[in-house]
């Protein structure tokens, strides 16, 4: 127990004892005669057991006190937020810095992340050469890489950088050395794999025809033709899988990030979640999507809902996935895609199918979160919604209903206009990538069509009455929120400051949100979206002691220093997780 709970506990008990007998002997008596005692009892201990951080500011994002310069911090929570008009800035709580909340990244793959810090990043390769440079680098600091116990893994790979051309395996056997290796890389969008010839000879013979797969090229595996693949490929044990979670964890409160939505966790990796969980060293709040082991099904035997008692890891929700990825014309389309004509996508799952799994999850309790790219995958969405509500809560309005299940769709990329005011109207969250539209406006408008990409894709604004859980994606995009911030406050890549014409306008500029509302999308808006609202997202009582501290306060930040922010510290629960080195060649 805490000690604040134990002191009180000790102390208040007798009271209480003294004042029930009371009670009853009298009941006429004044309760506040013995609640007083108590409650300042309760104070005087708050007082001696709570910590005090005084900072030139601190924006709360709390309704009512946007500013204050202080607050209490007791067992992991504020205790008291407030403004100190007895200069305590000369005293010892007194603190150099700017505080914002903590940041949440609302839509990231934390394993995969990790994953990545542990394999080749390509990341930014502008060649074949490029991509082949990197591998034989990094393989060069990792001797043990590209067995057949351990696979060489990278991602970030693009065909677009390779003349328009598919990679095929051969591509990889870049040297001998490489010609018996194991290899597995990543497209940019993860929608894609590309393996070596070693990985090829693993795979049944002719390759099975997948629905909602694709293959390519010889060695190119996409959406659903990724699981012929994987089905070989040697999972990273738990030894390995603990070191990609601390080593993400770490890298993220660097970026002054304190709690994540993890959008798709095996029933396997949740138990081993729950084991590390309480270890000292687990630094970041996740609130984690159940993916079944095998996608879009019914797994009630792992739907078991958890949370440790520090919030350090929520488990109430579920990943489905209706579609697949923009870049490999993989998400499900009404209409044909303009660069493509015969396609229109494919979707992962039919409509009734997506209708029933919805209703099963939410009446377990599970949050339904549906990863939908194009404006077929996001019709489906909606209508799964929609008929689920009628049988969940017949008593309730659809709002109503929706309110209590908050149901969400993941991406929510290009919507028609007529699910837009759907959502609009019943209130379904989309959560939105900033930086996917700065990645994607280069050949979006290609994919779509000019009618397409003004109406309906990549909304911020025009959701914005939704509260969009605003994320990365990562590690399919930077997780450094303030990119994220950057690109829906200007929809200007964070990289080059640039929108899609290399101009400075803004790519639709209409759709950009303000600093503030961006903001929100990174802290209280997924607190709501994932049930935490008051307690995370925000600074004020009783809401988890998580806070980031700036340099400058962020309103009077020029945007183009938000390109390349650093934060002075992160604090996690009362204690600090990240500070920033001081610079070298600083002599007191
Ligand atoms: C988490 O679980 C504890 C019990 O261990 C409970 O008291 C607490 O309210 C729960 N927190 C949330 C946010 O559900
Ligand atoms: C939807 O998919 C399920 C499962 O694959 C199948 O059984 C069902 O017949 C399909 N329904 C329609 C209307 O295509
Ligand atoms: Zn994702």
């Amino acid at each position: 127990m805490p000690p604040i709970a134990t002191s009180f506990t000790i102390i208040s008990l007798p009271i209480i004892l003294v004042a029930v007998v009371y009670q009853l002997r009298f009941p006429d008596l004044d309760q506040m005669f013995f609640l007083l005692p108590n409650f300042l009892v309760f104070k005087i201990i708050q007082n001696i057991f709570s910590k005090t951080y005084c900072y030139a500011s601190i924006e709360t994002l709390s309704p009512g006190t946007s500013y204050v310069d202080c607050f209490s911090v007791l067992d992991g929570k504020f205790s008291r937020v407030f403004m100190d008009d007895t200069s305590h800035k000369l005293t010892k709580d007194a603190r150099e810095g700017h505080v914002i909340p903590g940041l949440w990244d609302g839509h990231g793959h934390l394993l995969r992340y990790g994953e990545l810090m542990n394999s080749v990043n390509l990341f930014g390769t502008r060649s074949m050469d490029d991509v082949k440079e990197r591998l034989l680098r990094y393989k060069a600091g990792h001797k043990e890489a590209g067995t057949s116990d351990q696979w060489l893994r990278g991602i970030g790979w693009d065909q677009a950088n390779f003349e328009g051309r598919w990679p095929v395996a051969s591509d990889l056997e870049i040297s001998e050395t490489f010609k018996d290796m194991y290899i597995m890389l990543d497209r940019v969008d993860v929608h894609c794999v590309w393996v070596s010839e070693k990985v090829l000879a693993l795979l049944p013979s002719p390759l099975p025809e997948i629905p909602g797969g694709e293959i390519p090229a010889e060695g190119v595996f996409c959406d659903n033709s990724i699981d012929i693949v994987t089905q070989f490929y040697p999972r990273p044990g738990k030894e390995r899988k603990a070191k990609f979670l601390k080593d993400a964890m770490l890298d993220l409160n660097k970026l002054g990030i304190v709690g994540m939505h993890d959008a798709g966790v095996f029933p396997s990796e949740l138990e081993l979640y729950k084991e590390l969980v309480s270890d000292e060293d687990w630094s970041l709040r996740i609130y984690a999507m159940l993916e079944c082991e095998t996608r879009n099904t019914f797994c009630p035997e792992d739907a078991v809902k958890f949370n440790d008692s520090d919030g350090r890891l929520f488990v109430r929700s579920v990943k489905l996935f209706a579609d697949g990825a923009l870049g490999s014309w993989g998400s499900a389309m009404i209409e044909p895609y303009m660069d493509k004509p015969e396609s229109k996508g494919s979707l992962l799952v039919n409509g009734t199918t997506l209708a029933k799994l919805a209703k099963d999850w939410a009446r377990t309790g599970f949050q339904v979160n549906i990863h939908a790219i194009g404006d077929l995958a996001n019709k489906l969405s909606v209508e799964a919604f929609t008929s689920a509500y009628d049988v969940l809560c017949p008593a309730l309005t659809q709002r109503e209903c929706q309110a209590q299940h908050r149901f969400r769709i993941e991406h929510s990329q290009v919507i028609h206009p007529d699910q837009q005011r759907q959502m609009l109207l019943m209130g379904i969250i989309p959560s939105i990538q900033p930086t996917h539209a700065t990645s994607d406006m280069a050949y979006a408008e290609a994919r779509l069509g000019k009618r397409r990409t003004e109406q309906e894709a990549y909304r911020m604004r025009s959701l914005l009455p939704l509260n969009p859980v605003l994320g990365s994606d990562f590690p399919v995009e930077s997780a450094n929120i303030f990119e994220g911030i950057y690109a829906a406050v200007t929809r200007r890549s964070p990289r080059t400051g640039l929108d899609a014409d290399g101009g400075t306008e803004g790519w639709y500029s209409e759709e950009t949100l303000s600093l503030k509302e961006a903001l929100e999308g990174f802290t209280s808006n997924p607190a709501y979206g994932a049930f935490l609202e008051g307690k995370a997202g925000v600074i004020q009582t009783g809401a988890y002691a998580d806070w980031v501290v700036l340099d400058e306060p962020l309103q009077a930040l020029s945007m183009e220093s938000l390109r390349i922010l650093t934060v002075r510290e992160t604090w996690v629960g009362g204690k600090m997780v990240y500070k920033r080195p001081e610079p070298d060649g600083i002599v007191f």
